[in-house]
């Protein structure tokens, strides 16, 4: 199998196969896991001060996140098509756990090399380092693009990447924080509409980029990004009835607004097919 990074074809080889071009590659830095490949220089990123404790049980609003997508993508009402999956903004990637995708078919991409590093982690053919607006792969790829949770880069450029480098009839499945919730916490706190904050264990504050669309802006976007108009759905979800710890950034919109914690929508979910 190979998969294509910076216009170059390379076969996918463990750690431990050394036909490995070593100046187009870094060396793996866990033994036995799949290489981390570099597509240029990239400066330090926002999750690198986040990724020691981003997937911490006390970072509740993220957990509470966790448990409405495994909800949500229940609700999916087809089989996603075989083949590459391309899974960016892939954190310590969630494709296996929400899809149950082997772990052959995927390939992680994050800007974040914090977040590429990050142990445990799901298996993946290769991960790869760079930016989601800008991918390093030629049009018709993959058969899937996954994005979880992917406001910090969602937007046009984003979604047209996505939409190129999609085979024809290809899927792109992705997470986004409802901005039905997302303004009203926002509006609270010392953020920008369009970043959002995590209390570090050390106490400090990292702020982060979170793009904020509603349901009817993101339907716009996709279909100028050139996805099928017809195949586009997006639909929002609250916390699933019982889940606990709530998040207080769940709580405290919630009540601003009088609903329960678990009628709030805190995550859109939206799929749509590459023409
Ligand atoms: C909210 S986290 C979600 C991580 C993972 N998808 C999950 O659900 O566990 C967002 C991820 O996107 C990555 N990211 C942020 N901006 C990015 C960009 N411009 N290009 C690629 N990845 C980016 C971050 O480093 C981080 O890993």
């Amino acid at each position: 199998m190979s998969v294509f990074i910076g216009r170059v074809g390379l076969a996918v080889f463990t750690a431990t196969d050394r036909r490995a071009d070593p100046a187009a590659v870094s060396r793996p830095d866990v033994p036995g896991e799949t290489l981390l490949l570099h597509t240029g220089h990239v400066d330090a990123k926002p999750y690198d001060a986040l990724a020691g404790e981003y997937y911490d049980a006390a970072h509740k609003t993220s957990r509470n996140f966790d448990a409405t997508t495994i909800d949500a993508v229940a609700t999916l009402q087809h089989d996603l098509p075989t083949g590459k999956v391309l899974e960016v903004g892939a954190g310590r990637g969630r494709a296996n756990e929400f899809l149950n995708i082997d772990s052959n078919r995927i390939v992680q991409l994050d800007n974040s090399a914090a977040m590429l590093r990050l142990q445990p982690r799901e298996a993946s053919l290769v991960r790869v380092l760079n930016d989601a607006e800008s991918l390093p792969f030629p049009d018709g790829e993959f058969s899937v693009v996954l994005a979880f949770l992917c406001d910090p880069f969602l937007g046009l450029n984003f979604l047209s990447e996505a939409r190129r480098v999609l085979t024809s009839g290809g899927v792109l499945l992705g997470t986004t924080p409802s901005e039905v919730w997302g303004r009203a916490l926002r509006g609270k706190l010392d953020v920008d509409q369009m970043e959002t904050r995590f209390m570090l264990r050390t106490g400090s504050i990292a702020k982060v980029p979170s793009a904020l669309y509603s349901v009817s802006q993101l339907k716009l976007m996709l279909e100028a990004a050139g996805f099928d108009p017809t195949s586009i759905k997006i639909s929002s979800y609250s916390l699933p009835e019982g889940v606990q710890p709530v998040s207080a950034d769940v709580t405290s919109p919630a009540e601003q607004l009088g609903l329960s914690p678990y009628r709030l929508p805190i995550l859109d979910l939206f799929e749509a097919r590459a023409v």
